[in-house]
């Protein structure tokens, strides 16, 4: 039973994995034993990230028109070409609607919506040829409900739904499953301006089932099951893991 959530002998690259949820998913893959490569700006925070975990670092813009196949080509020179995507890079500019200009509008789709696309496109065509791969997306509370200042955010999250069920419908039958992890509210650095105020923590935390916040390690056993061969029959789907945020 446990080798149904062995990640021994796969490779995930994970974007964001310098900081937050990237991380946190990153390790838990390392846990179960695969090799990671990180994707990040900061190389010092992706190193400290991977520290004497088998894997490497790849600290690139990810905004940069190149980038996914910047990171094909690092990835392929190493002859480590991932068997599991997760896409956690991610920017929130919490402005209003009358705020929003034309560049953090296009800044926020690139990075959020349009980078998981590009990235698992130029690395399915390996993933067809194992017939086996797994793309893991990160949507929201905001892909599915409006939040006060998140309308470039919230339209890229709901994106990323979508994105999520097109890619599944793409590329399945190639063994490839597509699915998204929507997290509540845990605390990182794009949520700083949430767990800085006690009220509105209070408040968010009041919302769940649960009655508390996320925290980080609450999403390994989601995001191991979405990457193992247990879930080789999930696809299309978005788990919500929010202690009950959206049932209530
Ligand atoms: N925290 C939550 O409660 C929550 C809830 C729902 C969804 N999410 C989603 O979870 C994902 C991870 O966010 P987080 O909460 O873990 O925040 P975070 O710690 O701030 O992570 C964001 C990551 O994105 C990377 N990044 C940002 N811009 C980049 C760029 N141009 N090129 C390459 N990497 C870039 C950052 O690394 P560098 O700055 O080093 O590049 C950082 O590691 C995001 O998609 C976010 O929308 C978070």
């Amino acid at each position: 039973m446990t080798e149904l959530f062995s990640l021994k002998g796969k490779t995930a690259i994970i974007t964001g994995g310098g900081s937050g949820i990237g991380k946190a998913i990153a390790h838990a893959y390392s846990d179960q034993g695969a090799s990671i490569i990180l994707v990040g700006r900061r190389e010092a925070l992706l190193e400290e990230a991977l520290g004497e975990r088998d894997g490497f670092t790849i600290a690139t813009d990810l905004m940069a028109e190149d980038a996914s196949q910047t990171i094909f080509s690092a990835c392929n020179t190493l002859n480590a070409l991932p068997d599991i995507i997760v896409s956690a890079a991610g920017l929130n500019p919490r402005k209003h609607a009358d705020e929003v200009d034309q560049e953090t509008w296009n800044k926020t789709i690139h990075l959020n919506l349009s980078v998981p696309f590009f990235l698992a496109q130029a690395f399915a065509p390996n993933m067809k040829a194992n017939n086996w791969g797994r793309i893991i997306n990160i949507a929201s509370l905001q892909s599915n409900r409006a939040f006060t200042n998140g309308i470039a955010y919230g339209a890229s999250k709901g994106g990323i739904t979508q994105l999520t069920r097109a890619m599944a419908e793409a590329w399945s039958k190639d063994g490839i499953t597509a699915n998204a992890i929507a997290p509540g509210f845990f605390p990182t650095e794009l949520t700083a301006a949430v767990f800085d105020d006690d009220k509105m923590s209070a408040h968010h935390a009041s919302m769940t089932c649960v009655g508390r916040n996320g925290e980080l390690s609450d999403l390994a056993g989601p995001a191991i099951f979405l990457a193992s061969d247990a879930s080789s029959y999930v696809t299309g789907q978005v788990l919500p893991v929010d202690g009950g945020y959206t049932a209530k």
